[in-house]
């Protein structure tokens, strides 16, 4: 499986994803990272570990939709089979998440269906969850929404604040992104119609 790694910051996901595939028996190898914004920390991350990266100024294309005809002929002629979105804070157009239907995941940092958007860590202080966590999920034009593969809670503590709550859900993002992976990879997790079925399950 070629995989493509999309972000638009620090790659922190990015990065675990790089090391997880590193080991010979991971059935995925990263192939390519491409950030819409070409200041983001984690293009340096990856030309340092070997990977060819893109910068694609989304500021320079004249619409989104020439932005995302733009990213599909890249990763088309990087001959992707899968899109990893990590920390990649841009809209799709409907075309371009069609096109890539069933063959691009996005991890977010909360236990969806609950906390959509951005702020998850504050939406869950404000609710008073007592758990709360990551998700890997296919995309679908729907934000946020789509098929679950994988999913970590973590507590929420006595005077955590946003930060505190990120940096422990962190943690399990970075192990649950390159095992989520590796389900889809090797065939164990697959999509059957609006449902993520694992193993022999027909369900
Ligand atoms: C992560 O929390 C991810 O879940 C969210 O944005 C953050 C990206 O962090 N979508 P990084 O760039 O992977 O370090």
């Amino acid at each position: 499986t070629r995989v493509a790694i999309l972000i638009s910051g620090r790659g922190s996901n990015m990065a675990s994803l790089i090391a997880a595939a590193v080991e010979p028996e991971f059935p995925a190898e990263i192939v390519l990272v491409a950030s819409n914004r070409p200041e983001a920390g984690g293009l340096a991350t990856a030309a340092a570990a070997g990977i060819p990266t893109l910068a694609l100024d989304h500021k320079t294309y004249p619409s989104r939709a020439a932005f995302d005809e733009a990213l599909h002929a890249e990763l088309v002629a990087a001959d992707i089979d899968l899109v990893c979105l990590a920390g990649f804070m841009r809209i799709f157009s409907a075309g371009f998440v069609e096109a890539w239907a069933g063959r691009m995941i996005n991890i977010h940092p909360s236990l969806l269906p609950l906390f959509k958007g951005v702020h998850t860590h504050e939406q869950a202080l404000a609710a008073g969850v007592r758990l709360h966590g990551c998700t890997v999920h296919y995309v679908v034009p729907e934000l946020d929404a789509g098929p679950i593969v994988a999913q970590a809670a973590v507590p929420v503590l006595p005077g955590d604040d946003a930060d505190a709550l990120a940096a422990r859900i962190l943690v399990q993002e970075h192990r649950l992104y390159p095992a989520a992976l590796a389900l889809i990879a090797s065939g164990r997790a697959r999509l059957n119609g609006d449902r993520v079925v694992f193993g022999n399950d027909v369900s």
